[in-house]
């Protein structure tokens, strides 16, 4: 399986993405951790994107395209968050076998909220909200006992600008993956165990038709 979760940001792609490893073992691709590994890290490609990540703008196309497709061949069940995020992308990739596309669709104001009260723990990314998805102890992860903190691109300015490129430059996918028949809308306003579920009930009609 092939799982490309598509959305803007906040829309909740990680959320689930982690959801679904748990459950159903499948590897979660998160582009953006991917890439703030790199910066963690202190390695000459963290050292060189992370003002672009930290202001919300992307990273090369070709950059992205090689860390990812070296993710992909790891494993048979993979889901892709945040990645492909433009048409280029998309077409780099053209030689994987996609089998669902699932646009996570929320309104913009309700997606800002959810990046104001964000947390992330320090060492797997792991999600959480201060309000809508509390960790078990304030300020703990609950997978790793890592400390939460807040990321530097959910910042009112950069959240802007991950807003403008995202229409720019990643909505098009929209059209392009309905034209090839792998485009599923997902109503993701609802709390999120409720997206969970529809997410699941979605993914378990392909998975039996497999
Ligand atoms: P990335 O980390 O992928 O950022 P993003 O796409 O902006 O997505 P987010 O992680 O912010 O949101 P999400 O949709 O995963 O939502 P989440 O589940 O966390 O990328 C970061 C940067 O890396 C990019 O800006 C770019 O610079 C670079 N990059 C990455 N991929 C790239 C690519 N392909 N090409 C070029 N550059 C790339 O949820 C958000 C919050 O809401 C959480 O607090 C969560 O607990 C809460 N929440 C989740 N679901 C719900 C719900 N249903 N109701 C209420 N709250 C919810």
């Amino acid at each position: 399986m092939k799982l490309v979760l598509l959305g803007p940001p906040g829309s909740g792609k990680g959320t689930i993405a982690e959801q679904l490893e748990q459950e159903w073992g499948w590897k979660h691709i998160s582009a953006g951790e991917l890439l703030r590994e790199e910066v963690r890290q202190g390695t000459p490609i963290g050292k060189d994107i992370q003002h672009l990540i930290d202001k919300g703008n992307f990273v090369p196309d070709q950059l992205i395209v090689e860390i990812v497709k070296l993710e992909i061949g790891k494993k048979k069940d993979v889901i892709l968050d945040g990645f492909p995020r433009t048409v280029e992308q998309a077409e780099a990739i053209k030689d994987i076998k996609i089998n669902k596309v699932l646009f996570l669709d929320v309104p913009e104001k309700a997606v800002v909220e959810r990046l104001s009260g964000r947390r992330v723990c320090r060492k797997g990314d792991h999600n959480y909200h201060l309000e809508y998805l509390p960790p078990r102890k304030k300020g703990i992860c609950d997978l790793d006992g890592t400390p939460l903190a807040r990321r530097k691109d959910d910042d009112p300015k950069a959240v802007g600008e991950r807003f403008k490129v995202y229409h720019q430059q990643t909505e098009p996918l929209v059209a392009y993956y309905q034209k090839k028949g792998l485009l599923q809308k997902v109503d993701a306003s609802p709390p999120p165990d409720k997206v969970y579920a529809a997410v699941r009930e979605l993914l378990a009609a392909v998975r039996a038709k497999r």
